[in-house]
């Protein structure tokens, strides 16, 4: 594998992306992660004013995974860029700053407030399964409203764009593409399926405050599998592929589905900040057993 890797017009100088919401609130904790060995790490979604999340509990770990209805709680755009100027001064890190809103002015103006010297892209959340009670349906579940919202963004910074995708509408590959056709950069798949639900058997109550949350992990890694499969099918801008991976070869197949990077949550949480340096070791050996170069890893699965 090659040092860096070029995504459009980002260069990754490792593979692997930290995803949005795990260790992404300070900026001690993401400098952590890409000392670790990640190439890029991507901050909480914020808003553009400080928000509080659901009560809790927020999270429950189940046998493959976890259920999570964090509620989008946020620092806010200034206090974040306080925190990702700390990362950038002191880690080669690709550096994405994920940003939410209930409305299409405010992702705009939240947009602007996005400092270009200490972030390389935006990453746009429109996929949020656990915050319907506050937003209604995620924007992702409306095409033409979700590229409205990408257009707004990019015509609001001189940052790469990138969108974040939900599996749980129909068509992801429609949805990518209506986001490519708007300005995106690049497209982030996926975000947490479902929602899904656990119940505590001895008091019957539903285990996370909100009931339902989205659910993340080993167990969802066919799902994006699949989807970044199909948008890779249905777009030409390059893919972060994150779901449920926690291993090379998990890594491996995402790349073979057409992601250019991958990226990790959950297995951070089961693996330890080193689980980006392993899993690039892995790809590393993979690729010289196989006497391949990175680039002919991705998409390799669309020869079939
Ligand atoms: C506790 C938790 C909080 C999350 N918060 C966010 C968030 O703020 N913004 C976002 O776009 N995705 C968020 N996600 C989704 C992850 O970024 C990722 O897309 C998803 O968990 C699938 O990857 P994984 O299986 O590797 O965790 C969160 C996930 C978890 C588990």
């Amino acid at each position: 594998m090659s040092n860096t890797i070029q995504f459009g017009s980002i260069t990754f100088p490792r593979n692997g992306v930290l995803a949005s919401g795990i260790l992404g609130v300070t900026g001690a904790s993401m400098t952590r992660v890409a000392e670790s060995g990640a190439g890029g790490i991507t901050c909480k979604s914020i808003s553009k004013v400080r928000r509080k999340g659901h009560p809790t509990p927020v999270i429950q770990a189940y046998e493959h995974g976890l259920v999570n209805a964090v509620g989008l709680s946020s620092i806010g755009v200034e206090d974040t860029m306080e925190e990702l100027r700390h990362v950038r001064q002191n880690t080669d890190a690709v550096i994405i700053a994920s940003i939410f809103s209930g409305n299409i002015d405010e992702f705009g103006e939240t947009a602007a407030l996005i400092d270009d010297k200490v972030c390389d892209a935006i990453e746009i959340n429109i996929s949020c399964p656990n915050v319907s009670d506050e937003f209604g349906l995620p924007f992702c579940a409306n095409p033409q409203l979700s590229g409205q919202i990408v257009r707004r963004v990019c015509d609001n910074t001189k940052l790469p764009v990138l969108v974040k995708l939900s599996p749980n509408f129909p068509n992801i590959g429609i949805l990518a593409k209506t986001c490519q056709d708007n300005g995106a950069s690049g497209i982030t798949a996926i975000n947490t399926v479902g929602p899904g639900m656990l119940i505590d058997i001895h008091t019957f109550r539903p285990k996370v405050s909100n009931k339902r949350g989205g659910v993340s992990g080993p167990g969802i890694l066919p799902v994006a599998i699949r989807c970044v499969y199909d948008i890779y099918n249905a777009v030409d801008i390059p893919i972060i592929g994150m779901g449920g991976v926690t291993t090379a070869e998990d890594a491996i197949q995402m790349i073979a589905a057409g992601a250019t990077v991958y990226g990790v949550g959950t297995g951070v949480l089961y693996g330890g900040m080193e689980i980006f340096g392993n899993i690039n070791e892995g790809i590393e050996k993979y690729l010289s057993e196989m006497n391949m170069k990175y680039g002919e890893l991705i998409g390799a699965a669309h020869r079939f």
